[in-house]
């Protein structure tokens, strides 16, 4: 099957001109200016823009959590993300506790083997990782998972004490493999949600209260001071306000390997959800909490000067009625998660770049380029080049939707709810290519459950790469180049 894309404004994280794009089966072949080819399809993309898929490296299809499950299988989840210009997820699998990450894996991959409508990637959640089983994080790189999450929340779930968080980066930093933080207090955490209850203090708003701003900012800078003394990179997951990104920038400052996303909801939604009507409020508990409003202006600032690498959805959807309803007189209990995987793309191009806070070069960098890049996709995936998947989104710049549950063209997640109810976007997807293959067409769903493939990640791509390699291999050195003396120990 071949394709010709014709009179697009193509732009990547660092182009932008018009001319036309052949495809030959799963690749682009040749891009340049009023190209006459015969093809199996042509499209006309004038006045559109042709940007690289999006690819979102945080989502949770499926995902047992809190008592339930996600509400989107992969089916579901792939679907509504190909309708939102999502070409590429990279999903987490989740290892239990004292049981084989490779056991974790094949579970996860028989979930969403030939469901999904776009092509996916697995990171791996690590519980624990005690040093005889070690080497199960280099047999997961060679199967294509090269970046693993650890958690400083949730104890007695998913917690990793420092030590576990050390072993996993230090060996990440040998292999040329990603730690990924869930960064909170979660010990602290803990013994706050313990004084709410005691208090009688159950409703959804007390998710927020229990976990203050100070105590993301704590694990952010714990997870930076451990991966600087393991001399390995780290990717800091979700991060939602102001005092962790201060301690982010200090660590950049000290030369530390230090990347990290946010999510639109920490760009566009604030604390103030959590006073919503009766138990609305419990839509918006997740993981970290909103914030106040004053911190958009920070992360946004944080966006355009590179501090923050990456926007990622983590999209983790729970159905109101039946889901979220399990914490009714306990916020604890409520299912902590919600969905985004559809909406990205326009809400980051509309109040991202419409509103000036960043160019479009940086939204596609943002939302595809640097995710590919750190996660070991590049240049298969996040550019439009000669030989990159031909993972192409044709996005219409004048389209105006508002985004709702109730609106048939923005809404194919399976939850009863969306966190941007009303919320006004220009610029949506119109058509998506998935390797060649066409699977939304003028907004249409063409494809079928199975049209994407498992992708093999290859080693951490990030900025860091070259010295990452040269520095992991002894954690004793002097740490002069990074920034902070350190002692030899003899
Ligand atoms: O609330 C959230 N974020 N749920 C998903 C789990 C996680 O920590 O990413
Ligand atoms: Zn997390
Ligand atoms: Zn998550």
């Amino acid at each position: 099957m071949s394709v010709l894309i014709k009179n697009g404004r193509i732009v990547t994280a660092v182009d932008d001109y018009h001319a036309d794009i052949f495809i030959n089966g799963s690749q682009v072949a040749l891009i340049g200016k009023d190209l006459v080819m015969a093809a199996d399809k042509q499209i006309d993309a004038t006045g559109k823009l042709v940007i690289p898929g999006g690819i979102d490296p945080h989502t949770h299809l499926e995902l047992p959590f809190g008592g339930t499950t996600t509400s989107d299988t992969f089916e579901t989840g792939t679907r509504a993300a190909a309708y939102g210009g999502t070409t590429c997820i990279i999903d987490f699998a989740v290892q239990s506790r004292g049981t084989s990450t490779l056991k974790a894996l094949d579970d996860w991959h028989a979930k969403a083997q030939g469901q999904t409508a776009i092509d996916y990637a697995f990171h791996m959640i690590v519980t624990d990782m005690p040093q005889e089983r070690i080497g199960e994080m280099r047999s997961l790189a060679d199967n294509g998972i090269t970046s693993y999450k650890l958690f400083m929340a949730y104890p007695g779930a998913l917690l990793s004490d420092d030590g576990t968080i050390f072993r996993a980066m230090r060996k990440a930093g040998e292999d040329g493999t990603l730690v990924c933080m869930h960064a909170e207090n979660g010990i602290v955490i803990d013994e706050l949600v313990k004084i709410a209850l005691a208090e009688r203090k159950v409703e959804p708003k007390y998710h927020a209260l229990t976990r203050p701003t100070r105590l993301e900012a704590e694990g952010v800078h714990r997870a930076l001071a451990i991966a600087e003394v393991a001399r390995a990179p780290v990717y800091i997951v979700h991060l939602s306000c102001y005092d962790a990104l201060h301690e982010l920038r200090l660590a950049q400052a000290r030369g530390v390997m230090a990347h990290a996303e946010t999510c639109p909801q920490y760009l566009l939604l604030d604390v103030d959800r959590y006073e919503e009507p009766g138990f609305d409020g419990a839509k918006y508990v997740l993981t970290p909490p909103l914030r106040e409003k004053w911190n958009h202006d920070e992360l946004w600032g944080g966006l355009r000067a590179h501090a923050l690498d990456v926007i990622s959805t983590d999209h983790c959807p729970f159905c109101l009625k039946e889901q979220k309803e399990l914490g009714r007189n306990d916020f604890s209990k409520i299912p902590n998660g919600g969905p985004g995987i559809e909406s990205r793309m326009s809400l980051i191009y509309h109040y991202g770049v419409s509103k000036g806070h960043i160019s479009l070069n940086r939204f596609v960098e943002l939302t595809s380029t640097a995710p590919a890049k750190i996660f070991g996709l590049f240049p298969k995936k996040g550019t439009i080049a000669v030989g990159s998947d031909a993972d192409i989104v044709i996005f219409d710049p004048a389209r105006e939707e508002t985004i709702s549950a109730f609106n048939a063209h923005t809404h194919h997640m399976n939850i009863d709810y969306s966190a941007y109810e009303g919320f006004k976007v220009k610029g949506y997807t119109e058509t998506v290519l998935s390797r060649g293959k066409v699977v939304i067409e003028k907004g249409e769903y063409v494809g079928r459950a199975g049209d994407g493939a498992f992708v093999k990640r290859g080693a951490y791509g990030g900025q860091y790469a070259d010295t990452h390699a040269n520095m992991a291999r002894d954690v004793l050195a002097p740490r002069a180049a990074l920034g902070s003396p350190g002692r030899r120990l003899s």
